[in-house]
């Protein structure tokens, strides 16, 4: 196992790649399983989650094949096996994305339930409840989600929960019902720019959807869809991850490919701690200089402010000139963080679902233990700002999320290495 070795202090300048979207691709993959044809993905992050759910496509009698410059090519070659096991989707939740592609093409699925996780309770019954209103008999076996349905039927759907919107709720409902007979509305749809990459990928295999990005979306059935060609959007919470780190350090960079209209509040939280953040020719630019002012925020869903980027945002405040309260309305346990970055100098308080970060003029160094991925990236974070010698363990939750993220950190000048834990 890896760990990252970082010594604080240095300033970030220079240019960093955004890759492609992690939340975007995993859905875009498992709705290949309603393709007939080749289907070819291009900007497709080289991830753990993504190499995952290549395995558990495989399984299911799809082929996923990465050519030299980088595109996947995708295609069905057997639909016999509808079976997503247990030991495939504890690896990764978003493995639940093929329950809606396989009931509607297969009219079969069987995708062991996932359970909870570092950051919290994650029901997945709002995505079974939309899919039985399409028409899907759905039960339980062993563990075991078991969907059948001969004929699915559009319908309206309501997909809104004790916490807003589901986003794979949303992405299963909607893969779902482009193969349904007639139309399907979903009101209270998650209108997050993943999901909207998901309606486009679809509309270019045939499907008919209207109303992505709103809450308000109306999907007409038709009888098959083909494969096409599709480009992922550049992963706006690694771009988040990335604006942060320029900030703590009193840096300057550009975050190339990153779209600003996708962290519209995430921009708005920044400029108001006094960090400079522009439209760029080829993506956002970066750069801070002075104190940081104390915010307060909540995250929300889309176009909120996003709960993958809440626990990067606390290392930012926990170097502010003063109080700031951050409240989680998405997931109100994430906040594995908290006791790690308490041990590196921060001074925070937890009360429910809100943390009280109170600024610290510096934190410092020390062996820290990663619990989930955007937790781990605050680790770094930290990491880098602070005084001596930070060791991030556990760094494989970072790779599910992140592509080469040592390497893209020094690449503009932070001290960062990645170390065999052996050989420490
Ligand atoms: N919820 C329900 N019932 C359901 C489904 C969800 O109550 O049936 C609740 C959840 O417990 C949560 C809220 O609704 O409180 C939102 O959960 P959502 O279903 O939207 O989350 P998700 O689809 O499982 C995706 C991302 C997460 C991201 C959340 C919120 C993917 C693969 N995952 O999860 O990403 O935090 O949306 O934006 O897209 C990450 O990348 O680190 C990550 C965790």
């Amino acid at each position: 196992m890896d760990c990252l070795v970082i010594q604080g202090g240095n300033r970030l300048r220079g240019s960093f790649p955004i890759s492609g979207s992690k939340n975007a691709a995993l859905p875009i993959l498992a709705a290949a399983i309603l393709c007939e044809g080749e289907t070819t993905l291009r900007n497709v992050p080289d991830l753990h989650d993504v190499q995952q759910m290549c395995a558990l496509l495989n399984r299911l009698g799809v082929s996923t094949q990465r050519t030299e410059d980088g595109a996947l090519h995708v295609r069905v070659e057997d639909e016999m096996n509808c079976h997503a096991p247990y030991e495939l989707v504890s690896k990764m939740r978003a493995s639940v994305c093929v329950l809606g592609p396989l009931v509607a093409k297969r009219r079969r699925a069987q995708v062991s339930m996932p359970g909870g996780c570092a950051i919290g309770d994650r029901p997945v019954s709002l995505h079974t409840r939309g899919l039985a209103a399409l028409g899907a008999d759905s039960d339980l076996v062993n563990g075991d989600m078991v969907l059948k349905a001969k004929k699915l039927r559009g319908t309206e759907v309501f997909l809104g929960g004790p916490f807003g919107s589901t986003v794979t709720g949303t992405a299963n409902v909607m893969m779902a019902a482009t193969l349904a007979e007639g139309r399907t509305v979903i009101e209270s749809a998650a209108c997050e720019p993943e999901i909207v990459d998901l309606a486009e990928f679809l509309n270019k295999c045939g499907a008919r959807i209207e109303g992505h990005g709103t809450p308000r979306m109306t999907i007409d059935g038709v009888a098959s869809l083909h494969g096409a060609s599709h480009s992922v959007i550049a992963d706006r919470i690694e771009a988040g991850t990335f604006a942060i780190a320029t900030a703590v350090t009193n840096g300057e960079t550009t975050l190339l490919g990153a779209r600003i209209d996708h962290l519209t509040a995430f921009v708005d939280c920044l400029r108001r701690v006094g960090v400079n953040v522009d439209k760029a020719e080829k993506g956002i630019s970066v750069s801070s200089a002075r104190r940081l002012e104390p915010v307060d925020l909540t995250t929300q869903p889309y176009p909120g402010f996003p709960t993958d980027l809440q626990a990067q945002t606390m290392v930012l405040l926990s170097l502010a000139d003063g109080n700031s309260i951050i409240t989680e309305k998405i997931f109100p346990d994430r906040f594995l963080h908290v006791g790690e970055l308490t041990r590196m100098g921060a001074h925070l308080r937890k009360e429910g679902p809100t943390v009280i970060v109170q600024g610290v003029k510096r934190l410092v160094g020390a062996p820290v233990m990663a619990s989930d991925l955007r937790a781990s990236a605050a680790l770094i974070l930290a990491g880098l700002i602070a005084k001596g010698r930070t060791t991030v363990h556990r760094v494989y939750h970072i790779d599910r999320g992140y592509e080469s993220i040592e390497k893209k950190l020094a690449a503009v000048g932070a001290d960062i290495q990645r170390v065999a834990e052996a050989a420490m």
